[in-house]
């Protein structure tokens, strides 16, 4: 590290994860182009499209042709003809479990010139990073159906939370508050008060990890009241930890506070680096709008730039925020989709990204 030839696996998936995966890609080769780095790409065709064709989102086989990359870039999953459960659960939550990508890494920011729907809220005042358990707790999968189809079935979903599932996570959040630019205070959040097994292992295990770190700040709050609080008082989460379910809820409405679905990035990662670690932006493949070239694609592009950071790539990485941060203070809606109020097609949003990238 920092390691200047990257090879990556990239799945551009299903509908709008189609038209911002090619994005991503031309920033990045224009990252190549103004530095050192070199990017050796390969494009795995799976998704809905192959399930059409081969009845399987991706092949038997996938998890092992993945296995040598450095790294994977996933546009996104889901098509409105086939149930989600098929979908996701034949790519990629597979992939996330099979690779142990046990943190997912989800920054929410509040840049100048974009609005929050909270008006109030001054420049720069939403700064979150949601670091979310990745490969248990309520989506183990582990449970079954009983007299399926018959009236009266029955369903049985069961959470799986681990001492050490629980235990890393939590260390991963306090390990990230520690870092020079961020605030120092970890936001745990739970739900003890009605799963009174699950939440209170959770719990406990937030005491005992939070004992190693007395020069950080704790707070815990129930998932309910924590919606409320994200709406109230934004600015006053730094790193918010939470399992699956609850990461994953938390950081569309962190999105949606900081301007748009359209601005979140997201990283699965693997911290032990032995396994390739995925990228991707939070949101899903947007039927309502796929095909309509209007999606914006800087959530990609931001995800894009969480890739190279992880292999060490700090200054093309920085340089990327850097040219979004400027796309956006700038306001002109030329360059912004309809999401963030502006007019533009997403390949001009990118085109403007490129003008600015000083790496
Ligand atoms: P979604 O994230 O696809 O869309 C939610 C809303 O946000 C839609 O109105 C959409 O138009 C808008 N939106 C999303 N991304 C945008 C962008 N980049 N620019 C502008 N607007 C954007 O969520 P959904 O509609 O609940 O799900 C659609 C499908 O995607 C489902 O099949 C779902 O399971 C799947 N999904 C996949 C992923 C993934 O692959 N990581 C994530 C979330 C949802
Ligand atoms: C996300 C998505 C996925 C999740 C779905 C598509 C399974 O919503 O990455 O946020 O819940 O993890
Ligand atoms: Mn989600």
């Amino acid at each position: 590290m920092p390691q200047s030839k990257l090879s990556i696996a990239v799945i551009p998936g299903d509908g709008v994860g189609r038209e911002v995966t090619p994005e991503g890609l031309r920033v990045l080769d224009a990252v190549a182009t103004r530095s050192k780095a070199s990017f050796q790409r390969t494009i795995f065709d799976w998704g809905t499209d192959y399930y059409f064709q081969y009845g399987r989102m991706m092949p038997d086989d996938a998890v092992d042709q993945l296995r040598s990359f450095d790294a994977i870039l996933l546009g996104a999953i889901g098509h409105p003809d086939v149930p989600d459960n098929v979908t996701l659960n034949g790519l990629l939550l597979p992939i996330r479990r099979a690779f142990d990508q046990f943190a997912c890494v989800r920054p929410a920011k509040l840049y100048p010139g974009v609005s929050s729907p909270l008006s109030d809220k001054s420049l720069n005042s939403i700064d979150m990073i949601i670091v979310r358990e990745n490969t248990e707790g309520e989506y183990a999968q582990a449970g079954g159906f009983v007299y399926p189809n018959l009236p009266q079935e029955v369903a049985v979903q069961t959470s799986v939370f681990t001492r050490g599932g629980t235990e890393r996570i939590i260390r991963y959040a306090f390990e990230l508050a520690r870092r020079t630019n961020r605030r120092k205070k970890v936001t745990s959040i739970t739900k003890s008060n009605a799963q009174g097994y699950s939440m209170v292992l959770w719990d406990r295990v937030f005491l005992d990890v939070a004992a190693d770190y007395p020069d950080v700040d704790t707070e815990s709050l129930l998932i309910d009241a924590a919606t409320l609080h994200f709406v109230h008082r934004p600015e006053s989460f730094d790193v918010v930890v939470g399992s699956n379910l609850f990461g994953d809820i938390l950081s569309d409405l962190s999105a949606a506070l900081t301007g748009s679905l359209g601005l979140a990035p997201s990283a699965n990662l693997n911290p032990s680096r032995s396994l390739p670690s995925m990228f991707e932006p939070v949101h899903g493949s947007a039927p309502d709008i796929a095909g309509k070239e209007i999606v914006n694609p800087l959530a990609m592009i931001f995800s894009v730039a969480m890739m190279v950071d992880f292999w060490g790539l700090s200054r093309e990485s920085q340089a990327i925020e850097n040219a979004v941060a400027e796309v956006l203070r700038s306001g002109n809606s030329q360059h912004l989709t309809p999401d963030l109020g502006g007019h533009a097609k997403t390949r001009e949003v990118t085109d403007a990204v490129i003008d600015r990238l000083l790496v």
